[in-house]
């Protein structure tokens, strides 16, 4: 099929990096995060091209839906707990694995679960603000709220997680705060013996960390969840394989002369007599408008650079040097030869926003 853009997701690659991460953390359970729609990867494809993981974190309850109604039955946690009472329902019908952030939640579950008829137990994951400053209770609460839940008829288990803020920056002393800020919390209610959370990529792959359940998410679409000019920690040093190939089609290619003028707000002025190619993706594909010039693009296996302000369909490259290049070939704007991070670092925005930005009118494909 000829498509003007296109997003080739690699299942296999997919497969590949969730035994990564089950290799760096042989001790502890894989929860897959395929929230906001697999970052950009497609929901229901990616939750079966990793069925081998342990459980799947989506954002809300609306993902989960979707993954049950597609007769995906494994265990699925909603990451970002509660956002309505009538949630409580839908988390009960289907036995969905539930966030418990809040102290409130306590209560809303307490009213609504009495009004259901519940066919079984339920597995919660109190979340700690260990130092994130984001979501999650307090120290002082978690011990009151653990208890409180556990001694419900209807929980099945409650885990305890907490989720780092500066894990990509290995060398943060707030890693070490928020690690033993959890420790102390577990600690205390240690007779319990409840299982942990703690990993996501980063911490996975850069701290001894693990806990009973990691919970990957960047790494499992090959990006790595460090800067890139962190050399030593770029995606190929872990050996993740690439997953997303976004491409798109030239289509028109002009000859101009030193001076002239490239697109909008002339952010590119020819310095010399260019070959500029006209590449039909823009930002309602996704494509960062702020792009600034220069940065890489493959034509074939060539690298060149865009040239002048991303448009909304389109965006201009030099094929000066590509001299075999013509209508109709497809670019590359990241891939298995260019990475994401590395167009990431150009564009100025994280690997997450670039694949999770992919609009939804750009067609998915699967191999
Ligand atoms: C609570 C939580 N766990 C895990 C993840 C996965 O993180 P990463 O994609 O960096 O592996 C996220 C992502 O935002 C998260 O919010």
């Amino acid at each position: 099929m000829s498509h003007r853009v296109v997003a080739s997701i690699d299942r296999r690659a997919l497969a590949h990096n969730l035994d990564i991460a089950r290799r760096h953390a042989p001790q502890s359970k894989v929860l897959a995060v395929i929230k906001a729609d697999a970052y950009g990867h497609g929901l229901l494809a990616c939750a079966e091209a990793l069925r081998a993981a342990d459980i799947l974190g989506v954002t809300d309850i609306e993902e989960a839906e979707r993954l049950r109604a597609h007769g995906i039955h494994k265990d699925i946690l909603v990451m970002q707990g509660l956002i309505d009472k009538s949630d409580v329902r839908r988390v009960a019908k289907e036995g969905f694995q539930l966030v418990i952030h809040r102290v409130e939640d306590l209560a809303l579950l307490e009213t609504e679960l009495s009004r259901v008829h519940l066919s079984h137990k339920l597995t919660f994951w109190l979340k700690l603000d260990t130092g994130m400053g984001r979501l999650g209770i307090t120290a002082a609460e978690v011990q009151r709220l653990h208890l409180a839940l556990r001694r419900q008829k209807w929980t099945e288990e409650v885990i305890l997680m907490t989720h780092l803020a500066n894990a990509g920056m290995p060398q943060s002393p707030l890693n070490t705060t928020q690690v033993l800020n959890f420790a102390r919390s577990c600690q205390a209610l240690a007779e319990f013996t409840p299982q942990t959370s703690i990993a996501a990529s980063a911490a996975l792959l850069a701290l001894d960390v693990q806990g009973d359940f990691v919970r990957p998410g960047i790494m499992l679409y090959g990006s790595s969840p460090f800067a890139w000019k962190d050399v030593e920690r770029r995606r190929e040093k872990f050996g993740l394989h690439n997953v997303m190939t976004l491409q798109a089609r030239i289509i028109s290619i002009q000859q101009h002369n030193t001076g002239d003028n490239i697109g909008y707000n002339s952010q590119f002025i020819c310095p010399q007599p260019m070959r500029i190619g006209i590449v039909s993706i823009g930002y309602a594909d996704g494509y960062p408008s702020h792009t600034p010039n220069g940065c890489p693009v493959l034509v074939g296996t060539q690298r060149t650079v865009t040239t002048g302000r991303v448009s909304m369909d389109m965006l201009a490259i030099d094929l000066t040097h590509c001299v075999d290049a013509q209508p109709g070939d497809m670019v590359t704007l990241w891939g298995e030869q260019l990475s994401i991070d590395e167009v990431a670092a150009h564009t100025g925005v994280i690997s997450y926003q670039l694949s999770s930005g992919v609009s939804p009118r750009v067609p998915r494909t699967y191999r």
